[in-house]
């Protein structure tokens, strides 16, 4: 038998320690802990679980009823995407979050974020070329570093003070600027990537800190990457950098994903936001990475936003929805200081919040696990910084509050024991 590409061979001997736990929740591993599946509560999933839009669901009907529509949504779009779907994408950032000057040009439309983001690295970075992260961070970009730039270190800047527990860059702004400054100068990172809001601290960067960020980048001829996985799970008012526009930001670019705004996680979408020159090159990786889009979910995202922006449901589903996630947030925290009373940070958007449970947390997960039937995720997968921290996550029950309440109860008594 051949062997596998040493690269494969080498992300293979380290599977991501999320998905690992995640292993855990399977029916046969719960089984065989000796609990009823039907009695544990998981906090482990990064997934939404929020009705998509009805008349987004029409609009898919509208498409599979009709012969002739069906018939097309089975042809290939071109590589980066039909044009009428460029062109609503546009729309819709420009409706949603004020971002100017975006035409189809600065478009490109994949599979979901996950796709994007791993071409996106290909198509910037060079094999050896330094990736600047936060830590704690998305949990898969490094793994998508090293597929699509293998060889290329990663350095990590730190934004949980592990003491305190503080999220630094709102705590302490200038502090995270310095060491920013300090780090990028010292390893010269081609690309700095953040989320708004990140996973797994639902934080998001303060405009001090991303201009910051944007100047440097700019500065030194580097990217400045912002995953927007989060972008419409937003609880108080966004930053100006929500509206950065590749027609004025050259060198920042946004990744963008339907994924968590329309509960389309298994309808893959997503696209990326940048300068025509990326979009041009992101065109010749996707020729050979995924040829086209999915034509359907296109088609019926270009119909369901046009109509959406014109009749006004477009931001009051997204004002919604914001809400909903805004108080499932809200009942986790008083839940998490009404039962675990330990070092929490407050969600500013997304599904999470990031616990400190004062001990190794892979070594506390399987125990917790184990005692009280419930599932939360280790920190140590998203950074060192928070190896005694666990992610906590809202989405999967943000339609069920008692739940996060009934688990954090649970959890709460085991770690008070
Ligand atoms: C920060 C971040 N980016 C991207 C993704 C993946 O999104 P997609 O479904 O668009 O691939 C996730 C999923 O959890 C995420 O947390």
């Amino acid at each position: 038998m051949p062997q596998l590409s040493s690269l494969v061979r080498s992300q293979m001997a380290h599977p991501s320690p999320i998905r690992q736990i995640m292993k855990m929740a399977e029916r046969q591993n719960i089984l065989a802990l000796g609990l009823n599946p039907d009695d544990v509560i998981s906090f482990g999933g990064g997934w939404v679980n929020h009705p998509a839009p009805e008349e987004f669901r029409q609009a898919y009907e509208e498409v599979v009823s009709d012969p002739a529509l069906f018939h097309k949504s089975g042809g290939y779009t071109a590589t980066l995407g039909e044009l009428e779907c460029r062109e609503q994408i546009a729309r819709f950032d420009e409706h949603l979050f004020g971002v100017q000057g975006l035409g189809p040009e600065h478009i490109a439309v994949g599979v979901g974020s996950t796709q994007l983001t791993h071409d996106l690295f290909r198509t910037l970075l060079d094999p050896g070329d330094t990736v600047m992260l936060l830590d704690p961070t998305y949990a898969n970009y490094e793994g998508q570093v090293a597929f699509a730039a293998p060889g290329s270190p990663i350095v990590r800047l730190p934004v949980i003070d592990p003491e305190t527990w503080a999220y630094l860059p709102v705590t302490d702004p200038g502090r995270v600027i310095a060491e920013f400054t300090r780090l990028f100068d010292e390893h010269r990172p081609r690309v700095v990537i953040f989320g708004a809001p990140d996973n797994p601290t639902s934080q998001i960067l303060p405009q001090a800190v991303a201009d910051a960020m944007s100047a440097r980048t700019a500065e030194a001829g580097a990217w400045l990457l912002i995953d927007f996985a989060y972008k419409c799970q937003c609880f108080g008012t966004p930053p100006a950098y929500y509206a950065w526009s590749p027609a004025e930001h050259p060198h920042v670019i946004g990744i963008h994903s339907n994924s968590k705004w329309a509960r389309a996680l298994g309808r893959r979408l997503g696209w990326i936001e940048a300068a025509p020159a990326v979009i041009d090159g992101l065109e010749r990786v996707q020729q050979c990475s995924l040829l086209c889009p999915d034509t359907l979910s296109q088609m019926t995202m270009a119909r369901y936003v046009k109509r959406a922006i014109a009749d006004g449901s477009l931001r009051a589903y997204v004002d919604r929805t914001s809400a909903l996630y805004a108080a499932a947030a809200r009942t986790t925290i008083d839940a998490v200081d009404e039962y675990l009373q330990r070092p929490r940070l407050v969600p500013s958007g997304g599904l999470y919040t990031v616990v400190d449970v004062g001990e190794n947390a892979d070594a506390f997960v399987p125990k917790a696990l184990q005692a009280t039937g419930v599932l939360v995720v280790p920190g140590r997968g998203f950074g060192p910084s928070i190896t005694n921290g666990v992610r906590i996550s809202y989405g999967p029950m943000v339609m069920t509050p008692d739940k996060i309440r009934e688990g954090l109860e649970r959890l709460g008594g085991y770690m008070r024991r």
